[in-house]
This record gives structure tokens, C-alpha cells and sequence, in this order.
């Protein structure tokens, strides 16, 4: 959508994964806080999202929604305004239907007087979800809510949370600022693969503007190995995925903190030229998955989905490297480059569910660099 935003894929944090419903104006306050304290704000993540069960079960006399009294009691341009104090983004959830998910008012028929609610909230970011639809089209019911965003003069992300039943890549892209390709995500190896299986599917959709979204993170959430969190969080970052922390950032494991914050790995979801990486080579369980990155640069993904440890190769030609490019490799969970070039292909050994993640970089040869 263009709006201006989603020029890379957004980041921040949201509350579904870990909190579901046992959410209120504290924790979305002291989540603030940790994002900032644990330095997770300075490396992008921005958006803070309060998923659903934030409103009331009904709309108000003048028929607007209202914040639930016990839990927001303060009301959410309240928070609106804390958490822009932080210098950071407050997100809100609806759905396009006439309930949401947990049976809440929808903004169905309501487009306008909730997208102008948020708008004077000060919120910055709609999830928009699915349930309670009608059996109308998804292509009929999101475009109005991105026409009454706009209206709203306010600058609003907008996030189409459709699960990819009608392919939403497809025509999501005039629509909205990112698109759920699949069902929802859960805390396990077999529902995290199966999901980044089916958004790469969508790849040659992604780009500045509008990503394909496969779910939130499960980072720190307990259900994986942590060589399981290393590999999604690497193939998230690749696949140019939003990257939602879903965990309870007030109380990482110093493992959780370590996945989150890597810095060059989030350079690679961030980087401007906004392609999405793919998985670009099989053999059984061990797969390559790699994509463009800007100066000339290839981000390549070795993930071993088999029970053991075992080596992976690259080759060039799964890479769209022109054959004996010469290049430098740098190990993006090592922090360290890994020594001598290589010029036709690149193997390492992977743990079992693991995942190793690497910049190539073209060296200048010798004849090029004298032209
Ligand atoms: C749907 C969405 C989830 C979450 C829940 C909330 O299942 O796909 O991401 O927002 O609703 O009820």
C-alpha cells in the first residue's frame, strides 16, 4: 500500500502470542518500558501491539467502541501517549467482520467511525482480522477500512490479518501494508515450518510497501529448542517477515534476549532493497534458502530440518551468483567472518533444527577492479 510506510518490514512487539486475553493497560505500559530498557527499541522494534480482547463487549450509545473499563480503565489514547513518550508506536486490533476473533464488536459497517477513533487516539498501527466475515469477500471487506484509514488524515499502518484464504498476495498489495499468507502460528518446530513453507509460496509479492506475513514470533515462548527460535527467527528476518516480538519481553531468558537483538541478522530483514529471500534448494531435510540483499550481497540460509547434525553445501548456481564470483562470507550468528574466500560453492555443518545464516559478499577481482 502505498502510504508511505512499510518501506522494510515493520517490527515491534504484540500481545496474542504470549498474553491472549489476559491483557491490560500495565502490561502494555511496562512492555514499553522493557522494550526500551532491553535495548530491543533501538534495534527497530517499535510498533507496540495490543491484540484483541482491549475493547469492551459492546459498543457504546453512540455506537463507538469502547476500551474494557477493568482492564484499560485509562482509555487507549492514554497509552497512545505513554508509549509515544518512549519514541515509540501503539497498535490496535479490529477485525472485518462483525465480531473479532474473541467475540468483541467488529468494525464491519463501522469502517469510518473506528478508523476516526483510532486516528484521535493517536494510534498508529490496525491489525485487522477475519472472523465473523458474513461470507463476504476479503477483497471487499478490507479496502474499505484502508480508504477510512486515509480519510483519517492520520498516517496508520495497516496490517490485513486474512490467514490466506483468498491468496491475499495476490491482491493485498494496493490494500495493505502486509498480509497474513497462512493460519495462525504456534509455539512448535512443526507449525513454524509448515508456515514458512507455505509464505514462500508468495515471495515474488513482498516488497517495499507490502510484505507477506507468516505470523508473529514464538521466540522465548518456551514450545522450541533454541536452536528451533535461532532457525526462525534467521528465516523470518530472510523471508523479509515482520518481525512482531511475541514473547514476554518484561522476562527474557538471556538466550531469547540474544535471538532477538542480533543485530546483523535484523540488518538483513531491514535491508532497503526489499526482496524476499526463498528456499532455493532441497535435498531431503537439508535446505538453502537465500535471497538479494543490496550491494551485490547474498544472504544464504543453511537449515537443517533433519533429527541429526549433518553438512550443507551452497552452491552457486542455487544462488544467482554468477559462476567463480569470488566472495567473502561473514557468519551472522557467530559475528565473525569465516576465513578464505570461496568462489563455487560453501558447505558447513548445521545441528539438528538449526540454522546458520550468512552474508556472501562479491570481491573485486583483479581484473575488474583495474577496469
Ligand atoms: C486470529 C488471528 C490471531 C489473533 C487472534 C485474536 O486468530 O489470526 O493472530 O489476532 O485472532 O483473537
Amino acid at each position: 500500500l502505498n502510504n508511505g510506510l512499510a518501506r522494510t518490514p515493520q517490527m515491534g512487539w504484540n500481545s496474542w502470542n504470549f498474553f491472549a486475553c489476559n491483557i491490560n493497560e500495565t502490561l502494555i505500559k511496562e512492555t514499553a518500558d522493557a522494550l526500551v530498557s532491553t535495548g530491543l527499541a533501538a534495534l527497530g522494534y517499535r510498533y507496540v501491539n495490543i491484540d484483541d480482547c482491549w475493547s469492551a463487549p459492546l459498543r457504546n450509545l453512540q455506537g463507538q467502541l469502547v476500551p474494557d473499563p477493568k482492564t484499560f480503565p485509562s482509555g487507549i489514547k492514554a497509552l497512545a501517549d505513554y508509549v509515544h513518550g518512549k519514541g515509540l508506536k501503539l497498535g490496535i486490533y479490529s477485525d472485518a467482520g462483525i465480531f473479532t476473533c474473541q467475540v468483541r464488536p467488529g468494525s464491519l459497517f463501522h469502517e469510518n467511525d473506528d478508523a476516526n477513533l483510532f486516528a484521535s487516539w493517536g494510534v498508529d498501527y490496525l491489525k485487522y482480522d477475519n472472523c465473523f466475515n458474513l461470507g463476504i469477500k476479503p477483497e471487499k471487506r478490507y479496502p474499505p477500512m484502508r480508504d477510512a484509514l486515509n480519510s483519517t488524515g492520520r498516517t496508520i499502518f495497516y496490517s490485513l490479518c486474512e490467514w490466506g484464504v483468498d491468496d491475499p498476495a495476490l491482491w493485498a498489495g494496493t490494500v495493505g501494508n502486509s498480509w497474513r499468507t497462512t493460519e495462525d502460528i504456534n509455539d512448535t518446530w512443526a507449525s513454524m515450518t509448515t508456515i514458512a513453507d507455505i509464505n514462500d509460496k508468495w515471495a515474488s509479492y513482498a516488497g517495499p510497501g507490502g510484505w507477506n506475513d507468516p505470523d508473529m514470533l514464538e521466540v522465548g515462548n518456551g514450545g522450541m529448542t533454541y536452536h528451533e527460535y535461532r532457525s526462525h527467527f534467521s528465516i523470518w528476518a530472510l523471508m523479509k517477515a515482520p518481525l512482531l516480538v511475541g514473547c514476554d519481553v518484561r522476562n527474557m531468558t538471556a538466550e531469547t534476549k540474544e535471538i532477538l537483538t542480533n543485530g546483523e541478522v535484523i540488518a538483513v530483514n531491514q535491508d532497503p532493497l526489499g526482496v524476499q529471500g526463498r528456499k532455493v534448494h532441497v535435498d531431503g531435510c537439508r535446505e538453502v534458502w537465500a535471497g538479494p540483499l543490496t550491494g551485490k550481497r547474498v544472504v544464504v540460509a543453511l537449515w537443517n530440518r533433519c533429527p541429526e547434525a549433518v553438512n550443507i553445501t551452497a552452491n552457486w548456481e542455487f544462488l544467482e551468483l554468477t559462476p567463480a564470483t569470488t566472495v567473502s562470507i561473514r557468519d551472522l550468528w557467530k559475528h565473525e567472518n569465516v576465513s578464505g574466500n570461496a568462489a563455487t560453492s560453501f558447505s558447513a555443518e548445521v545441528h539438528s533444527h538449526d540454522c546458520k545464516m550468512y552474508i556472501f559478499t562479491p570481491v573485486a577481482s583483479a581484473h575488474s577492479s583495474s577496469q
